[in-house]
């Protein structure tokens, strides 16, 4: 498909007012995305586990306007509060939808976005609120489409949250989510995300994601400005090349149940992740103190039990602790002895793999 196919023709149904709510999941990213190309497209493809727990609701209500003018016309809440320092990225984000879901501009929108996690916590909001927000868009334009199928609501839904923010696009379906075009992926794109579609072994259904909460406070770099510091990065090729070779030893795994090949390949993208930032110019060290302890005492952990626990980071300092459902017990008491001492205030956040949006 290509974005022509995301334009829709004329509408035959022409919307009133009305509201839609939608509930969209946060994602964790096995294989990183990290630098992108114009329009919001990955340097390189990227596979997440969909998570289930961390989500954000969001409820647009909109009614058609007396006047239209060249501008958008919204406004944002959060938790039923008006957020302000909301307004720039969505305004980016209608800006570039308009042309998909040309009725926008003939709409008054409220949003009303809530988070099942604390909005401090660190956790990037982003892939799961953008994820939300394009469902209901999506969701009002299919009122004016009647029979528009699932497959193509769930790829526009994708094309369009992609455009808010990159890892949102693979928060619409689940468990696990393949975005960019890779020759060793059947029906992948780089402008949307598709159910991966290979087999999963049964040891990553029910698999958990604890969310060690190293640091609470604001990113230090926005992910939009580190994937930025990727263009003329001196190990930016060899980057790509790496996470395309991760891709494809990560098909046997997932197939086979392969743990010990999960975590190298697991560990290696997200310290590798962390590699191109501490490397750029300017360069950044993400991680703190607290999460090297963390890292450190998982692999003690591991070499001593022989439990198959590891580590993925996002672009920050909190630390994601991946293991199957079926080691849950003792992980818990491994977090709880050792781990909950180098969270922030002792916060983590449990979840697990998840199956995508759900409308409310
Ligand atoms: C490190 O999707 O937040 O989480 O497209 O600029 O909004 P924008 O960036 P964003 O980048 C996420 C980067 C990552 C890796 C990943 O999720 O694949």
């Amino acid at each position: 498909m290509t974005e022509n196919d995301f334009i829709p023709r004329p509408y035959k149904v022409r919307q009133q007012e009305g509201s839609i709510t939608w509930q969209a999941p946060s994602n964790i990213a096995l294989v990183k995305y990290w630098g992108k190309k114009k329009g919001q497209l990955p340097a390189n493809p990227s596979l997440s586990f969909t998570l289930e727990a961390s989500a954000t609701t969001t409820r647009i209500s909109y009614s058609p306007r007396n006047t239209i003018t060249d501008d958008f016309s919204f406004e944002i809440l959060l938790d039923s509060v008006a957020e302000p320092g909301f307004r720039p990225k969505i305004q980016i984000f209608l800006e570039r939808v308009a042309a998909y879901l040309p009725f926008v501009k003939d709409f008054h929108f409220t949003i009303d976005t809530s988070n099942t996690f604390p909005h401090s916590s660190g956790i990037a909001s982003s892939a799961s609120g953008m994820a939300a927000l394009a469902l209901c868009l999506a969701d009002m334009e299919r009122q004016s489409v009647p029979g528009m199928d699932d497959v193509f609501f769930g790829l526009k839904a994708s094309f369009l949250a992609r455009l808010g923010s990159g890892s949102a696009t693979r928060s619409i379906q689940g468990p696990v989510m393949h975005w960019g075009e890779h020759s060793g992926t059947a029906g992948s794109s780089d402008l949307y995300a598709i159910p991966y579609p290979y087999e999963l072994h049964s040891v990553f259904k029910g698999f958990r994601d604890t969310i060690l909460l190293v640091d609470q406070g604001k990113k230090q770099v926005s992910s939009t400005l580190g994937h930025g510091l990727m263009k003329g990065h001196p190990y930016a090729a060899a980057r790509y090349e790496q996470a395309l070779a991760g891709l494809d030893a990560l098909k046997g795994v997932l197939a086979s149940g392969d743990l010990e090949g999960f975590t190298a390949i697991v560990e290696q993208e997200a310290l590798s992740l962390h590699a191109m930032m501490m490397t750029s110019r300017p360069y950044f060290i993400l991680m703190k103190p607290n999460t090297l302890e963390i890292i450190n005492h998982i692999w003690a952990f591991r070499e001593a039990s022989g439990l198959p626990v590891c580590f993925t980071l996002d672009a920050g300092a909190n630390v994601h602790l991946l293991y199957p459902r079926e080691i849950s017990r003792q992980v818990d008491a491994f977090i709880k002895e050792t781990l909950v001492t180098f969270c922030e205030n002792g916060k983590y956040i449990c979840d697990q793999i998840g199956f995508g949006a759900k409308k409310m």
